[in-house]
């Protein structure tokens, strides 16, 4: 099957393979072309180019955009879309005064997700995760990462890990899956890190590897949650199983995790809502992509990622929703990339980077999404008939997307 779309108005992030990551100046550069057609073959973008020569171009359909954008579809490196119930009691809890600290010491945040999840039958939390990846991918998400974290037993961190393979057998958006068993220290070992961790390395992480349920693995790097010692030990133990790691980290302190996690060839290093000269040097000339969570950061109040001083000092940055029903209740990229713009001075080119380019490369691929390049994965998105791409930041709140292609299929 091969459709063809013409008249594009504006063909936005066009890359040659060469492109893994964009750093410092170069973020701010978005390569597009107007007046143009792509051609889909099945799930694959086989070609494009200026719209005088598509006459030449064959093809099963021909869908003509009237002048409307085009480009890769949002890559969300860092979500935890997989969870059961909400949290608005908490969020009440904090507009009455309390932050999200206090509300966690008193048996609230993770460890209450995690007590719903593990009285949710699979059933269920395949249908609650479902309609939320549907949302998200109708708000243009083409690619997206789910952590497990909401389990805390074996049992329960197998439940979230086997649905979220579960999503990705039925849809076309890509998913890849995380295991985050160290997301907290769950009420059965309260005082106990230790013989946690134990559980962690020596009964968790082989059974998820054994069952193949995980492409990389996270921790939550926080003081009152694990320290860096623990994610060193949890680093070393992942290679053994070829899994790399996504870390938690500087979400409220500078822990020296940032470091530790360059030092282990970590692909990511995510929040940094808080960071030093330290770790920014860290992260210089290293391969671990930095990736910052603004609506985290609006939705609990706490500092945002300082993304022009990482970006003016040279780094890469990616940009992510952390969707999880605590610090974070939306995926919605658009609301992401504005909020960049908004709060973080990121230029609208940075924050369209940061959720395409440089968020594959968070996710491990580079090679096949993230641009609109001949051979990639037809993830795309239409936009509606907007004046300039800096408009989909500016009209924030509202999602301008026409239509969402997955894997070349409109859906
Ligand atoms: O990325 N920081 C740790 N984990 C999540 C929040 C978890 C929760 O509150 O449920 C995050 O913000
Ligand atoms: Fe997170």
């Amino acid at each position: 099957m091969r459709t063809l779309y013409i008249n594009i108005g504006e063909l936005l992030q066009i890359r040659d393979h060469s492109t893994t990551y964009l750093s410092g100046n170069e973020m701010n550069i978005l390569p597009r072309l107007q007046d143009a057609f792509l051609l889909v073959e099945n799930d694959t973008i086989a070609d494009f180019g200026e719209m005088r020569y598509a006459d030449a171009v064959s093809a099963d359909r021909i869908i003509d955009l009237q002048g409307k954008f085009m480009l890769p579809a949002w890559i969300d490196s860092h979500t935890h879309l997989v969870y059961a119930g909400n949290r608005e009691q908490e969020f009440v809890d904090r507009i009455n005064g309390l932050t999200y600290e206090e509300i966690a010491s008193k048996g609230g945040g993770i460890l209450n997700s995690a007590k719903r999840l593990q009285e949710t039958p699979e059933d269920d939390l395949y249908e609650q995760s479902k309609l939320r990846l549907e949302q998200v991918m109708a708000q243009g998400t083409g690619a997206i990462e789910i952590k497990s974290g909401y389990g805390l037993t074996p049992e329960a961190e197998l439940k979230m890990l086997r649905v979220i393979k579960r999503l990705q057998a039925d849809f076309p958006a890509t998913i890849k899956a995380t295991f985050l068993g160290a997301h907290a220290v769950p009420a059965a070992h309260k005082g106990n890190r230790d013989e946690y961790m134990n559980v962690v390395i020596n009964e968790m992480l082989p059974a998820v590897a054994e069952e193949k349920l995980a492409d990389f693995v996270d921790i939550f790097c926080e003081k009152g949650y694990f320290s860096v010692e623990d994610m060193e030990r949890l680093l070393r133990a992942s290679k053994k199983f070829d899994l790399k790691a996504k870390v938690h980290v500087n979400q409220f302190n500078i822990t020296g995790g940032v470091p530790a996690a360059v030092k282990h060839n970590a692909l990511s290093v995510d929040h940094l809502e808080i960071i030093n000269e330290e770790d920014i040097a860290a992260l210089k000339n290293s391969d671990t992509m930095p990736v910052a969570l603004p609506l985290c950061s609006f939705f609990i109040s706490i500092p945002y990622t300082p993304a022009r001083r990482m970006i003016d000092a040279g780094l890469p940055l990616a940009l992510a929703s952390d969707y999880n029903p605590g610090t974070s209740p939306s995926g919605n990229m658009n609301l992401v990339i504005a909020t960049a713009c908004i709060k973080m001075n990121m230029t609208p080119e940075e924050a369209i980077n940061a959720a395409t380019v440089n968020a594959a490369y968070a996710m491990g691929l580079e090679a096949t999404h993230g641009s609109i390049t001949k051979g990639k994965k037809a993830n795309l998105i239409i936009t509606k008939s907007i004046p300039s791409y800096g408009y989909l930041p500016y009209d924030f709140g509202n999602t301008n997307i026409h239509q969402v292609i997955l894997e070349g299929k409109e859906i």
